[in-house]
């Protein structure tokens, strides 16, 4: 049993088996090989040590991809804590694996709220009572509370807010207890802190809305919208992880399904793509009209999720957006209709209000997979709670297309380690998404045709890159 009211910066791990370990280690070996730009920054930069002295917390989900993140950064110097930023996205092996290399690692599947808050706090709470000096998130949550403990240690009273949402209401709940026998301890982390590089749509947007509103408390790298993260995580990691999650939750048969695909931005269109590809009917629900033409362009009817109610047989959200699926609308479902959502937070579907209402029966089918029966006999079936199912009953992205988005991660953690930035929010140079994308070119046999000098100049743009003229679009 943890100690939740205790934060122990000196505590080894916290893991839910420390005998997974080696069953961890040669998932990470296989990893590995599939995750070349990983290995080349090893290589390029193990010798200089670009990140000694730097101690880097993650908040990133805790699977065996994460893991050969983590080894990238130890290897290039850095001293490294870390938690999940999610209750069920952690693979326990391979937080296990990581634990015995001496990486405190505070991360299970399955974690409670107040568990999850604690785990975080963790990873912020280094020995010698120090905080981090830069932070790897994914959805902005280390950010937060780093952020909102330095807001209620000049203004207590926001805690005294009634949250509505039960993740808020833990957060307040850590930060009152922390506060109560230490008043310092996030401002005295913000003085060391020289950044945070974002891994995600969400945790992006959230970073854009502090700048603006002038809350922003050091520097934030926008690691999402480098092309070699948002066009391929977002897009081709989703279209294959969406139906992984998918099939091991529920072995349904997508071919000749109506599936309903909620938001078509760089996930929702790997998600419908996926879907098709299997031999779903897909439909698309959207805001933007520019994303609306797209769908349908794509061939995607684009309607209403109420127009869609009475034919969908899947139904997935990857917004970013909150409510997206109300309980009204899943009262309205077919039968036996599959509700997830691949989004960031787990306020897309209403969760909370179904799981109010006592009119509504839920059982359980399995460890992620729910069955909630309306009153006129009707059921849903939910996955992982509402929490994104490719990492909830899957096991989340493929190694290779991370290996991208994690070498992004890590030149931004070195950029952030090596130079003085401003309280802003900036996004690395295209020269350095190209250098991604080059460090997994040869593991996929690709030849590249090199521009002539007079076609470059033609064109505009260096000889040895970038080889596009910043404008344009992929
Ligand atoms: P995006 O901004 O590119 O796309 C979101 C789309 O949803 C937009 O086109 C927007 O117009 C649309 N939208 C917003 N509200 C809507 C509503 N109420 N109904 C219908 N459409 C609506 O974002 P993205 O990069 O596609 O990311 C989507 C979410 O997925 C984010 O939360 C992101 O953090 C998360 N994400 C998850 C994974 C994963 O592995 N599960 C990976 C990458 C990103
Ligand atoms: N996000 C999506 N897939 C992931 C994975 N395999 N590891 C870490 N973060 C992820």
């Amino acid at each position: 049993m943890i100690d939740l009211e205790k934060i122990d910066s000196n505590m080894a791990y916290k893991v839910k088996d420390i005998k997974l370990a080696d069953e961890g280690r040669k998932q990470i070996e296989l990893a590995e090989h599939e995750m070349p730009g990983m290995i080349e920054l090893r290589k390029k930069y193990g010798k200089e040590q670009p990140l000694k002295g730097a101690r880097i917390t993650g908040s990133l989900h805790m699977t065996v991809q994460t893991a050969v993140l983590i080894e990238t950064l130890t290897a290039l110097g850095a001293d490294v804590r870390w938690a999940s930023c999610n209750i069920y996205s952690t693979q326990d092996e391979a937080a296990a694996a990581i634990a015995t290399t001496g990486v405190p690692v505070f991360a299970w599947k399955g974690e409670t709220l107040d568990e999850y808050w604690w785990c975080t706090a963790q990873a912020l709470s280094f020995p010698g009572d120090k905080g981090p000096t830069i932070i790897v998130d994914d959805g902005g949550d280390a950010t937060l509370m780093v952020t909102h403990g330095y807001e209620a240690e000049e203004n207590p009273t926001i805690l005294d807010r009634d949250a509505e949402a039960w993740d808020e209401q833990a957060l307040i709940r850590k930060l009152k207890q922390i506060l109560s026998y230490d008043k310092q301890k996030w401002h005295k982390a913000v003085k060391e802190i020289r950044g945070t590089s974002e891994e995600t749509t969400t945790g992006v947007n959230r970073l854009y809305i502090r700048e603006n509103d002038g809350s922003l408390l050091f520097p934030a790298i926008n690691v999402n919208d480098s092309v070699t993260k948002s066009k391929f995580d977002n897009n081709y990691g989703n279209r294959e992880s969406l139906i992984d999650g998918l099939k091991r939750a529920t072995d349904i048969m997508i071919a000749g399904k109506s599936a309903v695909v909620c938001g078509f931005g760089g996930v929702g269109k790997g998600c419908a793509e996926g879907l098709n590809a299997f031999g779903a009917k897909v439909s698309v629900t959207e805001t933007d009209p520019i994303c609306a033409l797209q769908a349908s362009m794509e061939g995607f009817e684009v309607k209403t999720l109420e127009q869609l109610l009475p034919h969908g047989d899947i139904y997935v959200t990857a917004t970013g957006n909150k409510e997206v699926i109300t309980v009204e609308q899943m009262e309205k479902m077919k039968d036996k209709s599959i509700v997830c959502n691949i989004g960031h937070f787990d306020n897309e579907i209403q969760v909370e209000k179904l799981e109010e209402r006592s009119d509504i029966k839920k059982r359980n089918i399995k460890p992620q997979v729910d069955e909630y029966i309306f009153p006129d006999g009707h059921s849903i079936i939910l996955l992982a709670g509402g929490r994104l199912v490719n990492l909830g009953c899957a096991t989340g992205h493929s190694s290779f297309v991370m290996s991208n988005s994690f070498a992004n991660q890590v030149l931004a953690q070195i950029e952030l380690w090596k130079n003085k930035h401003e309280n802003k929010v900036y996004r690395l140079p295209k020269k350095l998404d190209e250098e991604v994308a080059l460090a997994h070119l040869k593991h996929l046999n690709v030849s590249l045709t090199k521009l002539s000098q007079s076609q470059a100049e033609y064109i505009g743009v260096p000889q040895d890159g970038p080889h596009k003229p910043e404008h344009y679009r992929y």
